[in-house]
């Protein structure tokens, strides 16, 4: 197989205008994004956990949902230079215009349709959309993704879950308000608890799941600090959204936001990483 693409027709779902997803994607965010790829890779200590290594050293179609700033598939694509790489995003200004010739990025609204043929891709890959999908819609996702999967191909997905363990009260308070926030556009802060049932729904066999449990906190070293200061760059970009929906003020929403940040220093809070991946037969 050589290092060609091809598009052909659209699979189509409910149209949608723009992606739901609530952050705005600035600088700040793109940096945070680069960041947490980094991190994830180091807990993992890879950058995916299904067993497609060998595959990807022979050569297959590979699919990034959500690609972001690329990062994931800029790793991984230099890892596996025998394979090709395709990333997916509706934010056509993160879409790199650099690239290694391996990959390619597409602007694309997975809500609208994915422009592949059903079996297009050997391994599929998705993560962090929690706060960009409603329940329906990462369903219907999911269905698409294993249409667009050849036989013994895989998907794998990998979304946090944002309630947090050991939160102390003013972190309590803003995930409280975030899930609320997250409810009423009918979207999941649990959605990681749902991603097993999903893939079983679409027929996936060989399922496995790696939950991990990650620090937020600078007591638990840098990672903690690290993961802490990029949740908190997260939760922050939503600040405003958060104090309208709690019909506070700015100055209250900033004393909350404060202690939030002081508790990721003296509390030892977790935030769990689930980590699944599944076969098309
Ligand atoms: C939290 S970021 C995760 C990026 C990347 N998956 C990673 O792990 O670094 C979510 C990304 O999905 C993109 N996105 C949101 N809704 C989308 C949609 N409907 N279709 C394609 N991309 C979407 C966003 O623009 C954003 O870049």
């Amino acid at each position: 197989m050589g290092n060609t693409f091809s598009t052909k027709k659209k699979l189509f779902f409910k149209k949608s205008k723009d992606g739901n997803y609530i952050i705005k994607v600035d600088e700040l965010q793109i940096d945070r994004l680069q960041q947490l790829h980094h991190i994830l890779k180091i807990c993992c200590n890879s950058n995916f956990i299904s067993p497609i290594s060998q595959d990807l050293v022979r050569g297959i179609d590979v699919l990034d949902v959500g690609s972001g700033t690329g990062t994931w598939v800029f790793d991984v694509s230099s890892d596996y230079p025998k394979s090709r790489f395709t990333g997916i995003e509706i934010q056509s200004f993160m879409l790199p215009t650099i690239r290694p010739s391996n990959t390619r990025f597409i602007y694309n609204d997975i809500l609208e349709g994915i422009p592949f043929n059903h079996n297009s891709f050997d391994f599929i890959h998705m993560r962090c959309m929690v706060l960009c999908f409603t329940d329906l819609q990462y369903d219907k996702v999911i269905r698409n993704l294993v249409d667009l999967l050849r036989p013994n191909g895989f998907l794998e997905l990998c979304e946090p879950n944002l309630y947090f363990k050991n939160m102390g009260p003013a972190t309590k308070r803003v995930m409280d308000e975030l899930s609320r926030l997250l409810r009423a556009r009918s979207m999941n802060p649990s959605i990681n608890d749902r991603l097993h049932g999903y893939l079983k729904k679409y027929g996936l066999q060989e399922i496995q799941q790696n939950d991990i449990t990650l620090p937020l906190s600078e007591l638990d070293g840098e990672i903690g600090s690290l993961l802490g200061q990029n949740m908190i760059n997260a939760v922050s970009a939503l600040k405003n959204l958060l104090a309208k929906q709690m019909n506070i003020t700015n100055s209250e929403i900033n004393q909350l936001f404060d202690e939030f940040i002081t508790e990721t220093k003296s509390i030892r809070m977790y935030c769990k990483y689930t980590m699944i991946y599944g076969k098309k037969i």
